[in-house]
């Protein structure tokens, strides 16, 4: 990309306030039993750590990493499993913390392999959700906001690895 520019999406303010709702409905929702929060790497590292922060029970974390996309915006459609959990999930409800949902093809591929390890359930939380581009069905049980078809940056998420410290989700463009 030639002179990629950002442009603002959505604000640290509003990312942080639609997180604590997440938050609140998680903890309204779950009943007794261990928590599992698995967050896929590396999109989702700082929705993770902001999340937990915005539930109010107890609940244990722990990461996986896959990968889907090759360098650049565009899917390889290929999935690969580059870090495993640490934890052992049977019995426990389980909630992939995803950063987003594209085609859908990582997360249909992560809840098969996580299914084989009898989890009392599985749920994904997910900040950024782009429909249009949904090429497997993935129940989303909590959504931080719906996009339109835009490659996004910032709060975690990258351009060949670039970006994730920004405050804000950006859209990113290709400048003049
Ligand atoms: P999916 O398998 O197509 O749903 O791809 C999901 C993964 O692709 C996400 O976890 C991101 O790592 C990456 N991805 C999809 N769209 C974007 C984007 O707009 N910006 C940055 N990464 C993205
Ligand atoms: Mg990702």
């Amino acid at each position: 990309m030639n002179n990629p520019q950002t442009t603002v999406l959505f604000s640290d303010e509003q990312i942080q306030a639609r997180i604590r709702e997440l938050g609140a409905a998680i903890t309204r929702d779950y009943p007794a039993g261990d928590l599992i929060v698995v967050g896929i790497l590396k999109g989702a590292f700082l929705f993770v750590a902001d999340l937990v922060r915005a539930i109010e029970r107890p609940l244990k974390v722990d990461f996986m990493g896959i990968s889907s996309y090759g360098r650049g915006t565009i899917s390889s459609g290929e999935v690969k499993v580059t870090k495993d959990l640490d934890m052992q999930i049977e019995g426990a409800h389980v909630l992939i913390v995803e950063d987003i949902v594209d085609t859908g093809v990582t997360l249909s591929y992560l809840i098969e392999v996580l299914k084989q390890r009898k989890p009392q359930s599985i749920q994904i939380a997910a900040l950024l959700d782009k429909p249009e581009r949904r090429r497997r069905e993935v129940p989303v049980a909590y959504r931080g906001f719906s996009i339109p078809d835009a490659f996004v940056v910032g709060y975690g998420l990258d351009f060949d690895e670039n970006y994730r410290g920004l405050k804000d989700i950006c859209v990113l463009s290709e400048g003049a």
